[in-house]
């Protein structure tokens, strides 16, 4: 017996290096979930992150903390569900992989074998070393994450543009190209100066994707909640809304609950 197999070229680790070289730009969001990760991946998407923001969009905490593995398996395993060609990368959460490389491979196991997620992202550099080490060991492959690192804000205090000081800087750039030696196969720059972005993604050969991190990068990732206009208090100047789904929501619910007590809804049309 033979199965189809569906036409269509997924897009993997090397795919993502191999833009970089030819200078093409990569396209990443978050998601969450089944129905909108289906949305992303069929718009062309290049690449999904099942963010440990859902804290944030989904659970509404005020940090990232709070995310457990079960929970990112949880929400990586709806995304993958959805995906044909889009490459999905997970976030190890807060806890899961700090204390010690053993852990840090168990983590990472766990998501990779039971959401069937292609990747996974972890926060910091060198004082990570050895847990990104025994991943990428293993075959997994690993997203870096450097500058604004939210796991890390009780350390920061503030949500504030990182490395604007020289001593920040430099650590972040020896910090990238840690990274890329190590093997990891891309690198995310949360909130930092657009040139030191610029610097960093032209001295190392694996893609640095910004958020808040200006042009210079070889691509861009928002949290889909704050793109799509769906959360109004968070107005960082790197934000571009591409709809304004609060008050298209907010109007459709609100007609919605009118319908249903005018009794208009549901019509002859609308029932058996
Ligand atoms: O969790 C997340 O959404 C992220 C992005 C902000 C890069 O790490």
């Amino acid at each position: 017996m033979s199965v189809a197999k569906k036409e269509y070229k997924r897009i993997t680790v090397k795919s993502l290096v191999d833009m970089k070289k030819r200078g093409e730009k990569i396209s990443m969001l978050t998601a969450y979930d089944y129905s909108m990760a289906k949305i992303m991946d069929g718009a062309g998407i290049d690449a999904i992150l099942v963010g440990d923001s859902a804290s944030n969009v989904m659970a509404g905490y005020e940090t990232t903390l709070p995310m457990t593995l079960d929970h990112m398996i949880y929400h990586a395993t709806s995304v993958v569900n959805a995906i044909s060609r889009s490459l999905v990368v997970v976030d190890l959460p807060f806890g899961t992989y700090q204390s010690d490389p053993k852990e840090a491979l168990r983590s990472s196991i766990r998501i990779m074998k039971e959401s069937g997620a292609h990747a996974i992202k972890l926060e910091g550099g060198k004082e990570i070393k050895e847990s990104i080490k025994r991943i990428l060991n293993a075959g997994i492959p690993v997203m870096g994450h450097l500058g604004l690192t939210p796991q890390s804000i009780y350390k920061f205090g503030t949500y504030t543009v990182r490395a604007k000081d020289d001593e920040e800087a430099e650590k972040l750039k020896s910090d990238a190209k840690l990274l890329e030696k190590l093997g990891c196969f891309a690198v995310v720059l949360e909130k930092v100066p657009a040139k030191l972005a610029k610097e960093v993604a032209e001295s190392i050969s694996i893609p640095v994707i910004g958020i808040g991190a200006g042009n210079g990068c070889d691509g861009q990732v928002l949290v889909v909640h704050d793109m799509l206009g769906m959360t109004k208090e968070f107005n960082p100047r790197f934000l571009r809304r591409y709809l304004d789904l609060y008050s298209e929501m907010t109007g459709a619910f609100q007609r919605y609950a009118e319908d249903v007590k005018s009794g208009d809804f549901p019509s002859e049309e609308e029932q058996y």
